[in-house]
């Protein structure tokens, strides 16, 4: 794996405080893992959170690729992608979280030169089982940073039950001009990092008891810090996201919020077939297969003979050479094109099914089923041809 200047700074910064590396994981998770993509630098560390000793030792830093589908409907923004890189620190059970935040602050002004009138953050407040951050308020007002209180937007867990506790974030200002309102007031204060004291365990009746230590879980968007760093205006003005904006538009001529979500979802394909997924009905491959169809669906929304032929090939092979992936382009040329006619197919046989249906009145839960499964029309390909009949 090479890693930009960005990564390396971020890494070296961390490694001379005693950081050991991690190396970067694949985005599927160990065997027995039931969740289906890897989501943060955290997932792959878990088991250590809780507990067991870690054979590096006790801090940790790395770069893990990350998937996130919880964000899709806001891909298309400037700002959110649904594979991005994270880089994350951890402390299992040794340093606390005001350590982690002066060195946050310390990395990001001194190391990246993000002006202190450009930042600002966020932190819990308090709920009714966890009282307020009072360290992380402390530290930050000692730092001369603007604090904002919240509420759950300022706790971080990974899923229902685990490991879980109150985060406190860093804004960085993306406006023109100076800095205005606070992240909660304007949306152009962007999250870059967040850090964790990650000390609670959620049990499956949401009690809370105690980890059998208290670790820091820090992580931050690599793309978003390569968006504040290069002045641009989004992340997809980022070396990673630049061959495949130039491929989708110059290709398919597309502009905007659909420019943006086809590169997005076209890069995030390649590096899930990658790492070895293919496209199914079910779990990870079903995942892929949203990804894919989404993607098509945007491009033959004005254009129904475009097709992923044409895809950009030098920005897959950017992608995998980027990713450390052994992948080839034909291999995912292959997969495209074959979701591609399943898909042309899908809808044509799909159309009059869906059209047949909706003139008897609207669709109840028992439609949705049998075209399902007698039809293998899945409920969202039902709401999207839907929306073109009616
Ligand atoms: N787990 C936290 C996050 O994903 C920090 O790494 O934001």
């Amino acid at each position: 794996m090479t890693y930009d200047p960005i990564s390396r700074t971020f890494l070296d910064f961390f490694r001379e405080r005693g950081h050991e590396l991690v190396s970067d994981g694949s985005l599927i998770p160990p065997p027995g893992d039931p969740v289906l993509f890897t989501t943060s630098g955290m997932h792959p560390l878990t088991p250590y959170l809780e507990g067991r000793p870690h054979p590096l030792g006790r801090r940790l830093v790395n770069v893990q690729r990350c998937l996130r589908t919880t964000d899709l409907d806001e891909v298309g923004d400037c700002t959110h992608l649904t594979l991005f890189r994270m880089l994350g620190s951890w402390s299992l059970g040794d340093y606390d979280l005001p350590r982690s935040l002066r060195w946050g602050y310390e990395l990001l002004r001194d190391g990246f030169g993000i002006d202190h009138d450009r930042m600002h953050v966020t932190v819990f407040g308090g709920d009714e089982q966890v009282g307020p951050d009072e360290p992380s308020l402390r530290t930050w007002n000692e730092l001369g940073l603007p604090v904002e209180l919240t509420g759950a937007e300022n706790w971080w867990s990974n899923g229902p039950t685990g490991p879980c506790g109150p985060d406190t974030e860093i804004f960085v200002w993306t406006g023109d001009g100076p800095p205005l309102g606070t992240p909660g007031t304007d949306s152009r204060w962007m999250e870059v990092w967040n850090h964790v004291g990650m000390r609670h365990h959620r049990h499956p009746d949401g009690r809370l008891s105690p980890l059998r230590q208290p670790n820091v879980d820090t992580g931050m968007g690599l793309e978003r810090l390569e968006m504040v760093l290069g002045g641009h205006r989004s992340v997809f003005e980022g070396a990673g996201l630049v061959p495949w904006v130039r491929g989708v538009s110059g290709g398919w001529g597309l502009r905007d919020g659909s420019l943006r979500l086809v590169a997005d979802h076209l890069r995030a394909s390649v590096v899930v077939i990658g790492d070895g997924v293919r496209p199914s009905n079910t779990g990870r491959g079903y995942v892929l297969r949203r990804l894919l169809r989404r993607a098509l669906t945007t491009l033959w929304r004005d254009d129904a003979s475009r097709t992923l032929s044409d895809l950009p090939t030098g920005a897959v092979r950017h992608t995998l050479d980027g990713f450390g992936q052994s992948g080839t382009v034909d291999e995912v040329r292959d997969v495209f094109s074959g979701e591609e006619r399943r898909f042309r197919e899908l809808l044509r046989r799909g159309r009059p099914v869906v059209s047949r249906r909706r003139s008897r009145g609207p669709l109840t839960d028992e439609d949705y089923r049998d075209l399902h499964d007698t039809h293998g029309l899945p409920r969202d390909l039902v709401d999207g041809l839907l929306a073109e009949v009616s």
